[in-house]
């Protein structure tokens, strides 16, 4: 379909508003507006410079921000620009995702591709591409064979975001030239306080927006940072390689989008599927051999220092080990066991050693990979190897493909990476070029040998799960490890409240929920103090995570025998993995979240409501459900005088008859939160 009727209207309407406002001549800008006309964003030429801007409902939300490149020798190309022509395109295409927290994605846009020439030699050329969705706005260069550049090292992308308003923005440090895991805490202070900071940025204006600035299909550059000026500019910032190139290419060439996805009101935030409509259709025909699943593993006993990854007497990756686990992986309806500490290498100090002997086929001596492995397929189950690099790529690239065959000869259909690590072995930041080339071979890698992918301390998430549906899960934030270990405490009540409007937005997380020990105090006999640290949260809050922090691998995280004889944990049999739709019910950021989705070809619900330390109640009428239906819904609730500080484990489980006419009243403790399953009252349709 070609969106001349539509995009042409309103296109020439804002063209001739925006060639007012700026003073340019006509043929010096141009606009395109979402399909329903509420976004539009404007390029045009002011003195040589090429901007753009962008508006939603005429409130201005970024101001002219300039467009262009720096290349190495301090050769620019964003002066001396002018436009030499404009296309336009549109599309509504709507497809079925393998998995996803909703199964079907429509990408409804108007497109709009402006042809950029250098007015001086050597009149190097340059194509932005713009779309316009409804949630949002997308653009990218394209540099093509005539563009003039050929080989090129960029040693700046120019690309600002003007902010029109002095927005509210809750950020990570991007801790260039440092190491980046994105482990950090969020703050929240105006754009004009911002340093350099990671991306997505959640940020809400004056006038009621919210607006977060992502990344899409980052495939062979840098990943992207923001930079503050003082003022209201963010300027994207690339890490670059060790020898200060931000990235190498040669044209035809294509950056990553740069998006802005906008919404009136925080809960249309999520999902974010702007990332899903600009990175490609699946290179994987046959998705059959994904699938989400939970699981458990030899993981959380290592982090709290009751076992280790290295050889010894507390050696945790033992065969007997791993077979009670994958023996409780089956009988608790999960899809495998992970393993940690499986494989040579870890003896020493291979942090600072820089994970030089970790070997990714040979296992200690007391475990047995390959009849560790035959035993979870026999049970119908996966391991999930693990693979910590350390940063270590030349190491693991060598590697790569003796152990992903290996693992695939093996049944194994999973493999966790990790990139623990300041730099990479050749001194590349963690979201540099390199890495990301590194990364993205990983995930082929791993499709070619039907594995499913994990990736720890990994290059943030652009979308590429469309491409390849078997990049699943990362990390990329602080998860539960630091719970265990982490500085402050471990992570504060509010942190998951934060992340679910800024991090959850790039895609899936292995927040790795579900520790019931909270109090940390079965393997010690001495519970942890409320300063020591430890999951600040009340047992009701951590299976709500399960439905909160999306991710098609959930972990089981804590140990086997801390679930035992907990009926709370019927709830973690009971969740799904995979989701028909996502309904954000209500939240605020930094403070609260209720999300309820509808698990893929089943009529069942599953609810997640969480709270930072304030205790909160609401009132949720499920409205969402079938009319006319009968449901019971089992209701994981704080229990009386519950409370993260003290009282952490109190819970109460009902079970309510209910209809789409009925109101759930969720009342959450400090620290607190629900968790709801809602299935159809007549027992076939579990
Ligand atoms: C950090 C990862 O996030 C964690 O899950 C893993 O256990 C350790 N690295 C060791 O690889
Ligand atoms: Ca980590």
């Amino acid at each position: 379909m070609k969106a001349a009727r539509f995009a042409g209207r309103v296109g020439l309407a804002a063209l001739a508003l925006a060639a007012l406002a700026s003073g340019a001549r006509a043929q010096d800008s141009a606009s395109v507006a979402s399909p329903d006309g509420r976004n539009v964003v404007t390029v045009l030429t002011r003195g040589g410079g090429l901007y753009y801007d962008v508006t939603r409902e005429r409130h201005t939300i970024l101001l002219p921000s300039r467009l262009g490149f720096v290349f190495r020798g301090g050769d620019s190309l964003a002066t001396a620009l002018r436009i030499t022509g404009v296309t336009r395109d549109s599309a509504d295409v709507t497809w079925t995702q393998p998995w996803g927290e909703v199964a079907r994605v429509r990408d409804h846009h108007n497109e709009l591709r402006v042809a950029v020439a250098e007015d001086r030699p050597p009149g190097r050329r340059f194509t932005v591409v713009f779309r316009a969705f409804d949630d949002g706005i997308g653009f990218r260069y394209e540099l093509s064979d005539s563009s003039g550049l050929g080989d090129f090292e960029m040693m700046q992308e120019v690309t600002e975001f003007v902010m029109a308003d002095n927005a509210k923005a809750w950020w990570i440090p991007a801790n260039v030239p440092a190491p980046d895991r994105q482990e950090n805490l969020y703050s929240e202070s105006p754009v004009s306080r911002l340093d350099t900071v990671n991306v997505p940025l959640t940020m809400q204006t004056a006038d009621g927006f919210d607006v977060v600035i992502h990344e899409a299909d980052l495939e062979d550059y840098a990943g992207m940072y923001l930079a503050g000026d003082g003022l209201r500019t963010l300027r994207v910032v690339l890490p670059r390689w060790h020898d200060g190139v931000a990235v190498r290419g040669r044209a035809p060439f294509v950056t990553p989008w740069r998006t802005i996805q906008l919404a009136d009101r925080v809960e249309d935030l999520a999902p974010s599927l702007l990332g899903l409509k600009l990175n490609p259709p699946s290179r994987i025909d046959d998705t059959s051999w994904i699938h989400p699943m939970k699981y458990d593993g030899i993981w959380w006993a290592m982090h709290i220092g009751l076992l280790t990854w290295s050889e010894g007497p507390r050696h945790g990756a033992t065969t007997q080990r791993a077979e009670q686990y994958l023996d409780f992986a089956a009988a608790n309806g999960l899809g495998g066991t992970l393993v940690e500490g499986w494989n040579l290498g870890w003896d020493g100090d291979w942090f600072h050693e820089g994970g030089i002997h970790f070997s990714f086929t040979q296992a200690y001596p007391d475990y047995d990979l390959a009849g560790v492995a035959a035993y979870a397929r026999s049970k119908g189950l996966t391991l999930i190897a693990h693979d910590e690099t350390a940063s270590n790529i030349t190491n693991f690239d060598r590697q790569i493909d003796s152990a992903f065959t290996l693992y695939e000869r093996l049944g194994i259909r999973a493999v966790k990476t990790g990139y623990v690590g300041d730099t990479t072995d050749q001194g590349d930041a963690h979201q540099s070029q390199p890495m990301v080339r590194h990364q993205r071979h990983v995930i082929e890698e791993a499709a070619r040998h039907h594995l499913m992918l994990d990736a720890h301390e990994p290059i943030r998430d652009t979308g590429e799960r469309r491409t390849w549906p078997n990049m699943m899960a990362r990390e990329g934030a602080r998860g539960q490890e630091y719970n265990a270990w982490g500085g402050d405490g471990g992570n504060p009540p509010e942190h998951t409240t934060i992340l679910f409007f800024t991090r959850m937005l790039e895609g899936p997380m292995d927040f790795t929920p579900g520790i019931f020990d909270i109090l940390i105090q079965r393997p010690t006999g001495h519970p942890r103090t409320p300063e020591q640290p430890r999951p600040r949260t009340t047992l009701a809050k951590q299976l709500a995570l399960y439905v909160v922090l999306y991710s098609p691998l959930q972990m089981a995280a804590d140990l086997p025998e801390n679930y035992e004889g907990q009926p709370a944990f019927q709830f973690i049999r009971d969740v799904a993995v995979d989701w028909d739709t996502t309904r954000v019910i209500a939240g605020r950021i930094g403070d609260y979240v209720i999300v309820a989705r509808r698990q893929r070809d089943r009529p069942t619900w599953f609810l997640g409501a969480i709270t930072d330390e304030q205790a909160r109640s609401f009132d949720v009428p499920l409205t969402f459900l079938d009319p006319g239906r009968r449901y019971v819904a089992d209701i994981y609730a704080d229990g009386p005088g519950a409370n993260w500080r003290d009282n952490p484990l109190a819970i109460a489980i009902t079970h309510r008859a209910v209809t789409s006419r009925s109101t759930l009243h969720i009342a959450m403790a400090p620290g607190g939160g629900a968790a709801v399953r809602i299935h159809p009252a007549e027992g076939a349709e579990r």
